[in-house]
């Protein structure tokens, strides 16, 4: 009826709706990774352990979605296949960037730690799970996933690249940092510099939008606030780790780190970094409320 036409018009675009939605879980968690990053790093660390502790949990987000993305031409759906179309982008998936870090960063570690990775990588399963199961059931909350990984890197993840990269060959041992991760390079197939590409996914993605129902949308916005929960458990996942020196080999239990934490090695000086840790998480928290 044209008496609702204002109303309609004035409906937020989903990229605007989701940063809205979003906006106090991203306060959050951006304080969460802000206050922890400097511990996977010089002056508090020489091993870039943690920092590939960190980067095996998260990564499973990027595998789990890509995974999917990836199949974009397999739709019999029409309008599904045209929504993925629409957002898969080859110059933003993670997928093999995040292989190669790693393997990198185990190259460069020894041995035990290596196999401690293994177990947190097997450990961590348990969400790329998660999102496989939300994206089979619901295919078209992709959109979630590729608003919110994508656009997280270019913007605090460009903050993030440059303090890894100040960290310097040394703490990464080698010439090669293994942070492709945080890059796009700025030249590609199609001569995009990052902010170029930046706009394209934001284009792309209110293109694919367009095709949403109205429940659809809904389900994008509720399964973003998810991801962004998701975000934050994964952080938490990776302190209760942190606090028992990775959890126990072989475990395939899912945090259960005040009983791990007592009897094993390192776990005095990891007790230390999550005290530290605490203090400026409580820091933070007082800046973000005064
Ligand atoms: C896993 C962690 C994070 C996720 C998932 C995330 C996600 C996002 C998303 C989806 C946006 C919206 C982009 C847009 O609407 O254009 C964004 C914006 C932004 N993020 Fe993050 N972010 C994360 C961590 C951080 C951190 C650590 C920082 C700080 C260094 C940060 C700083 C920013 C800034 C400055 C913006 C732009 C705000 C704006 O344009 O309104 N983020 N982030």
């Amino acid at each position: 009826m044209a008496s609702h036409l204002p109303e309609e018009a004035a409906q937020p675009s989903l990229s605007e709706e989701l940063r809205a939605a979003t906006r106090q879980k991203h306060h959050a968690l951006n304080g969460h990774i802000i206050t922890r990053l400097p511990l996977c790093m010089p002056p508090h660390t020489n091993s870039p352990i943690s920092y590939a502790k960190g980067m095996t949990v998260f990564s499973q987000i990027y595998l789990a979605f890509e995974e999917l993305l990836a199949m974009h031409q397999a739709f019999s759906n029409e309008r599904m296949r045209v929504i993925y179309d629409g957002i898969y982008i080859p110059q933003l998936l993670r997928t093999k960037r995040l292989g190669n870090d790693i393997a990198l960063l185990k190259s460069r570690l020894p041995q035990k730690e290596v196999e401690e990775l293994g177990v947190l990588d097997k450990q961590s399963k348990v969400f790329s799970w998660r999102i496989r199961d939300s994206l089979a059931r619901r295919p078209h909350v992709m959109l979630a996933y590729t608003w919110t990984m994508y656009l997280a890197l270019f913007n605090g993840g460009r903050w993030i690249r440059r303090q890894l990269a100040s960290a310097g060959s040394h703490f990464w041992r080698g010439e090669v940092p293994p942070l492709s991760f945080w890059d796009f390079g700025v030249v590609d197939q199609d001569n995009l510099d990052e902010d170029q590409l930046k706009t394209a996914l934001k284009a792309k993605f209110g293109e694919a939008a367009s095709h949403l129902t109205d429940d659809e949308r809904g389900d994008v916005v509720d399964e973003t606030n998810r991801l962004f929960d998701l975000c934050s458990e994964m952080v938490d996942f990776l302190d209760q780790g942190a606090s028992v020196n990775c959890p126990i080999k072989g475990s395939t239990s899912r945090f259960s780190p005040s009983k791990k934490s007592h009897h094993h090695q390192g776990a005095h000086r990891n007790l230390q970094d999550l005290h530290d840790l605490r203090i400026r998480v409580a820091q933070n928290n007082r800046k973000h409320t005064e």
